[in-house]
């Protein structure tokens, strides 16, 4: 059974820490060790656990086999490069996160060992710092990025232990696809502080159209062909799903929180300006959410 340690204990990484327990994962954090840590699932059943928690200044096991990283996307690279050097050379390293860019930075540093990329669309929402709930059904889909093929044990012991989660062979496809939806949703629904049902009405199809086409373009540009009917089909069919639902940006916005931002609709930016193009609409759109967000936050493209 590989040893798994999930970097970060955010709504995602307490999700999956309970969803692995059949692997007897540990939790990762900056926290000192909570007593008890509570999950609720999707039928209401509430479970508690004394948790098995490593605090980040007691290092890392040395028979780590995979270091899943659940950070936001901005807290990436300061919170894995430095255990770097701790982990064994063959431990894998999987990133989760809403948004892209990290990888271009952690695979700089991760030579050799497998570095997986992942992307989920399950719904988790923190009830209290130690209290998890599971909000909705949603699919994981990881694939390699770089280093040395992942052992089968770890690729198997992952798909049949998280729920409806799949192996995606071009792990970068299904990325910009989930970066789409979060490009359309994330920045409207935060400026117009409205659910993401609400984006169903037609003023803003046209604008979300916008939006996508420039990341489209982007996308061809990096070798990602993406057809702009099918992202349009898979927002609007994310705005039904999670109509209810209030965004992560928006949360972040109402809460003053550092928003995803520059990984998001930034990235966009950042990318079309690595191949001479640009994105006007989602330039746009980050300077808009940076105006609400906490005066630390920039943005990262300038
Ligand atoms: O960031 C979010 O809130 C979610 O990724 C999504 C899919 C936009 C639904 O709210």
């Amino acid at each position: 059974m590989p040893k798994v340690v999930i970097l970060g204990a955010g709504a995602i990484g307490q999700l999956l820490y309970w969803q692995l327990q059949p692997l007897t994962p540990q939790l990762l954090g900056r926290r000192p060790t909570p007593p008890r840590i509570s999950y609720q699932h999707l039928n209401g059943h509430i479970e508690h656990q004394a948790p098995r928690y490593l605090q980040l200044t007691q290092g890392i096991d040395a028979d780590t086999d995979l270091l899943i990283v659940s950070v936001k996307a901005h807290q990436v690279t300061d919170a894995l490069l430095p255990l770097l050097p701790e982990l064994p050379s063959h431990c894998a390293i999987l990133l989760l996160h809403n948004g892209m860019g990290p990888h271009l930075d952690v695979a700089a540093h991760t030579g050799t060992r497998p570095l997986l990329l992942g992307t989920t669309s399950q719904g988790a929402l923190r009830q209290k710092l130690w209290f998890v709930r599971h909000t909705g059904h949603g699919i994981t889909h990881i694939g390699q990025y770089t280093g040395v093929p992942l052992s089968q044990t770890i690729r198997h012991s992952l798909l049949r232990t998280l729920p409806d989660c799949h192996w995606q062979q071009d792990i970068l496809t299904a990325l910009w696809q989930k970066l789409a939806v979060n490009c359309a949703i994330n920045p409207l629904t935060a400026l117009h502080q409205c659910p993401n049902g609400a984006l169903a009405a037609a003023e803003f199809q046209q604008q979300i159209i916008g939006i996508i086409s420039e990341l489209q373009q982007v996308a061809a540009a990096e070798g990602q062909h993406v057809k702009q009917n099918e992202l349009l089909a898979r927002i609007n069919q994310v705005i039904n799903l999670t109509a209810n639902n209030q965004s992560s940006m928006l949360q972040d916005c109402r809460h003053h929180r550092q928003t995803e931002i520059n990984a998001i609709n930034g990235y966009v930016v950042v990318r079309a300006a690595a191949h001479g193009l640009t994105a006007p609409l989602n330039h746009d759109l980050v300077q808009r959410i940076l105006a609400l967000s906490p005066s630390s936050e920039q943005f990262l493209g300038h």
